[in-house]
């Protein structure tokens, strides 16, 4: 039975865009498999279709007009990814009013406008899908909107632009000028050719001021945020906040004030501990911490930005608003057949950490060795300790990659050697990617 199709359209083919569709067309059978429906982007609106682009217009799906998007009764889900707030309001505004799910990433105007936005999508009974409007890849929404459901949210502070993060640590860990280490995120394409947004602190705050109307389920307005960017810091603040033993980091922070109910939102550069967890939070990655009452701390890590991270969230928020239009897999887990079975342990493959304790004296590590060698396991290295007691000494072997089955069989006649006392310890040596 073929999966119905969902017509999709797409505004804007900037980088977001572009991998939005690049994506959809990579995991398409990945997609179907879960959301039951064929994801097809049917048009495409872009201001200027001649612009040269770093990954082609799909021919034949291409508009210049909005409304095309609007008009077209086949399409049921809008994407915006136009930027600005003026078009993109009438945009969304068309869209939710048309009978359509919308899906958009665009942070100013959800702060700015979300209000009158969201009242719209009440009033016609249709959703506004916003993943990727916080934190590029992170899916802090919907684990806000779903997972902490339950939780009044008593804060969130967050590493929330990826820009002044690259330029602070640059600052703090090879000793560079603000104004060098501004230079160099721009070159590397982190930062945009415009970077006051980001700088100022405003791209910070709009998101913050997104994750704040969400957790407390009213509209924080723009002018009741206290924002601060990032440029005077000086590279003197950031010696002298090591000396004390903290980091700056530009926070978006977010809080409850349970006595009075206020909700205090701000977002400026911060000295936080330097064993804090968000110290290790480096170059252009996004962190959020969320407190909840029931749950306690969370934490939520990953590329604030970026065509592909960003593009995963507006993928999920499609597959959000296909699975709400059509609702033909219910929540939960979907079964499908795209990978293989679960590998047993014996082929899983590692690097190992093997400690031995073996009598002292000549010839032993050899035994060892041997065994090993029999089973073609190599030695990365060998460690042992010269202070020992007077007849056994701890021999640490760390052993190259190898299947578990192999090392168990190996360990097994290590064992049982004369020359050895006790199990051995053997610990796998893991590949966090
Ligand atoms: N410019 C932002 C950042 C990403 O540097 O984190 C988009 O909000």
């Amino acid at each position: 039975m073929s999966e119905p199709s969902l017509k999709i359209g797409l505004a804007g083919f900037g980088n977001v865009g572009a991998g939005v569709y690049k994506n959809i067309e990579k995991n398409r059978h990945l997609l179907r498999e879960r959301t039951g429906c064929e994801l097809e982007i049917s048009k495409i609106a872009v201001r200027d279709p001649a612009k040269s682009r770093e990954f082609a217009l799909p021919e034949g799906l291409v508009t210049t007009n909005l409304e095309d998007l609007v008009n077209d009764p086949d399409i049921s889900i809008v994407v915006e990814l136009i930027g600005g707030t003026d078009r993109a309001f009438d945009l969304v505004k068309a869209a939710l009013e048309s009978g359509k799910a919308v899906v958009t990433g665009n942070k100013a105007l959800l702060a700015e406008r979300g209000q009158e936005l969201f009242a719209i999508a009440e009033a016609n009974g249709r959703p506004i899908h916003y993943e990727a409007a916080v934190a590029g890849g992170i899916p802090i929404i919907k684990a806000v909107q779903e997972s902490l459901i339950g939780n009044h949210i008593q804060s969130v502070v967050g590493i929330i632009n990826g820009t002044c993060n690259y330029i602070l640590t640059r600052m703090t860990e090879a000793g560079l000028t603000y104004e060098a280490a501004l230079a160099e995120a721009q070159s590397l394409g982190y930062a945009e050719s415009d970077p006051t947004l980001d700088i100022n602190g405003w791209d910070a705050a709009h998101k913050a001021i997104i994750l704040a109307s969400l957790s407390y389920g009213r509209w924080v307005p723009c002018d009741r945020v206290h924002v601060e960017g990032i440029e005077s810091i000086k590279a003197e603040d950031i010696a002298f906040a090591a000396e004390l033993g903290y980091t700056i980091k530009l926070l978006g922070v977010i809080q409850l004030h349970e006595d009075s109910g206020s909700i205090e939102v701000r977002v400026q550069p911060s000295l936080i501990p330097a064993e804090h967890i968000l110290s290790s939070v480096k170059g252009v990655f996004n962190a959020i911490m969320v407190r909840g009452d029931i749950v306690g701390n969370t934490l939520f890590y990953g590329s604030g930005a970026g065509q592909d991270p960003t593009s995963s969230s507006v993928i999920a928020d499609i597959a959000d608003a296909a699975m709400w239009t059509q609702p033909t897999r219910g929540a939960g887990l979907a079964t499908h057949h795209l990978y293989g079975e679960t590998l047993p342990i014996e082929e899983s493959v590692s690097k190992y950490y093997l400690r031995v304790e073996a009598e002292d004296r000549p010839g032993v590590l050899a035994r060892i060795a041997t065994v090993l060698g029999e089973f073609e396991i190599g030695i990365l290295s060998v460690i042992q300790p010269e202070d020992h007691d007077e007849k056994y000494a701890a021999i640490v072997l760390m052993l190259h990659y190898a299947p578990y089955g192999i090392i168990r069989e190996a360990l097994e006649r290590i064992g049982q050697l004369d020359c050895v006392r006790n199990r051995p310890v053997l610990l796998r040596v893991e590949d966090v990617k």
